[in-house]
């Protein structure tokens, strides 16, 4: 997909479709009034004849009006002009997006962002519309023998503005929404690769190749004897299960000097997780090849970072495993040692995800970090208490959890937070080893951050529990199903704003 910007009398700029935006039951302005006076009334003739009003997500697409060098105009609705926020600026952008294609535009010329909705300038505008126009031209088919390509897909946009100042930012907002676009689809295509393709060591291969692609990333891939000879006994126990041997996958970006502490972002990369001994039960089980999600996230943000060229210094560091039940797998009531020292009594096997991040949480505190973020897909509890609607969110700095919990908003990648009061600790107790890996049924996203907690080191920490948004398992309104990248968007928007954007 490629994107432009523009400026000028939209009346005169050819394009195969302009986009614009259309308000429920106002009078008509701006762009629309424009119209409808160019071309002596069409407009009103329509809205007379009642084939649309404005309601959010409605579309008409209009050919041939008179006095617009374009050979089409979608009309998108934009619901009530007071109510017009950038939740509904996005739902509009999707409806667009799916009208284009149905008619099968080929270029569009964006204008829905004139008027702004309420609560965004035009920078947020253009750079929100980018990663959804992009979300929605992903397609996952590269394992198909012959891929069907839409005949004739949307692959220019051109965001227009109504002045070279504001043409300004939306050249910003297409470089800044680019590179994310690219981490997102990054993620995106790692989590949507079963578990016989994206193994432990493939994933250490793509983080190799983002290595070579963008020489100022340094990657570090640790085997096995390395792995012993740190003492990871959570992380090597977990991977005791699979023949497919564990990663420990390390990158760093250094964009401000080697003084300056490092970001340090922990991604959950358990390529298939079949629970181990305790073993899943069979229905849906195929969706555990996305149980690498927070790795990948991890891999797709440091791509945005790095394309954006953060002054800051970043380090990702990725436990890579399978889950798998064999005779040399773990059992339950088996007792691991962690790199901490702190012993675990292994209760479930499948709350493997606790015991492979603990490790790598303990490996992270050598870089003396500024702060700490992990991300996984670790709790069936997550989606039965926040639905997918929000990330899960626990941690031990208030300054943190607050600026996540912003730009969750900003990004559209919400965030909610859950406790992690003391009295959750009695759960985890284990009678014979330090802490117990399950705290049982209640509060299971929150014993599992108590778990985590134990392992965080000084530095401020947040721990991310994408289980029920990392990926879709039936296709939206507008999304396929299938990984969603989420966490990317977050936690370059957190980076960002480290950096002094
Ligand atoms: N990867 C799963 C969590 C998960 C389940 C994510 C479903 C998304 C959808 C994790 O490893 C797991 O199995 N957790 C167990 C923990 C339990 C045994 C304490 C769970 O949530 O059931
Ligand atoms: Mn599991
Ligand atoms: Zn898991």
């Amino acid at each position: 997909m490629n994107f432009k910007t523009s400026t000028g009398d939209p009346a005169t700029l050819p394009s195969p479709c302009l986009v614009l935006g259309l308000f429920e039951g106002g009078s008509l302005e701006g762009l629309t009034a424009q119209l409808d006076q160019v071309s002596g009334g069409h407009l009103t003739r329509l809205l007379q004849l009642g084939d649309m009003d404005g309601e959010l997500e409605q579309t008409l697409m209009l050919h041939g009006v008179p006095g617009y060098a374009c050979e089409r105009v979608l009309l998108v609705g934009c619901g009530k002009r007071q109510d017009f926020k950038l939740t509904g600026y996005r739902k509009a952008t999707a409806a667009a997006v799916a009208a284009l294609a149905r008619h099968r535009v080929s270029a569009a010329l964006w204008a829905l962002h004139h008027p702004l909705p309420q609560d965004a300038d035009s920078y947020r505008c253009v750079r929100d519309s980018l990663l959804g126009i992009s979300d929605l031209g992903y397609r996952f088919d590269r394992l198909k023998s012959e891929p069907k390509p839409p005949k004739r897909p949307l692959e220019e946009v051109t965001f227009w503005s109504a002045d070279p100042h504001g043409q300004e930012a939306a050249e910003r907002a297409v470089a800044h929404g680019q590179a994310v676009a690219r981490g997102v689809a990054l993620a995106k295509d790692l989590a949507n690769l079963p578990g016989n393709i994206c193994t432990p060591s493939y994933l250490a291969e793509q983080a190799l190749e983002l290595g070579r692609a963008m020489p100022v990333l340094q990657v570090r891939v640790l085997e096995e004897p390395e792995l012993q000879a740190l003492h990871m006994g959570a992380f090597l126990g977990v991977a005791r299960g699979s023949r497919q041997p564990p990663r420990l996958i390390v990158l760093e970006y250094r964009g401000a000097g080697e003084q300056a502490k490092p970001v340090v972002l922990v991604g959950k990369g358990i390529t298939f997780d079949a629970g181990g001994i305790s073993l899943k039960p069979g229905e849906a089980m195929d969706e555990m090849k996305f149980d690498m999600s927070g790795a990948a996230s991890v891999l797709g943000t440091l791509r945005a970072c790095l394309e954006l060229a953060l002054p800051i210094n970043l380090v990702g560091v990725i436990p890579a495993a399978e889950n798998l039940p064999d005779g040399n797998a773990i059992k339950p009531g088996d007792i691991l040692t962690s790199m901490s020292g702190l012993t675990i009594e292994v209760l479930n096997t499948d709350a493997e995800g606790r015991l492979i991040l603990c490790d790598a949480l303990t490996y992270s505190e050598r870089f003396q970090p500024e702060l700490v973020i992990d991300i996984a897909t670790l709790t069936g509890a997550c989606i039965v208490a926040l639905g997918n609607q929000a990330i899960g969110m626990m941690g031990n700095d208030e300054d943190l959890k607050r600026t996540l919990t912003e730009v969750g908003r900003e990004t559209g990648e919400r965030v909610w937070e859950l406790p992690l009061w003391e009295e959750y600790n009695e759960s985890i107790k284990s009678d014979v080893a330090d802490i117990k890996n399950t705290g049982g049924r209640a509060g299971g996203t929150i014993t599992a951050g108590c778990f985590l907690a134990r392992f965080a080191g000084d530095a401020p920490w947040v721990h991310l529990d994408i289980a029920s948004t990392a990926w879709t398992d039936k296709a939206g309104d507008y999304l396929p199903k299938g990984g969603t990248g989420v966490g990317v968007r977050l936690m370059t928007g957190l980076l960002t704003r480290l950096g002094g954007g």
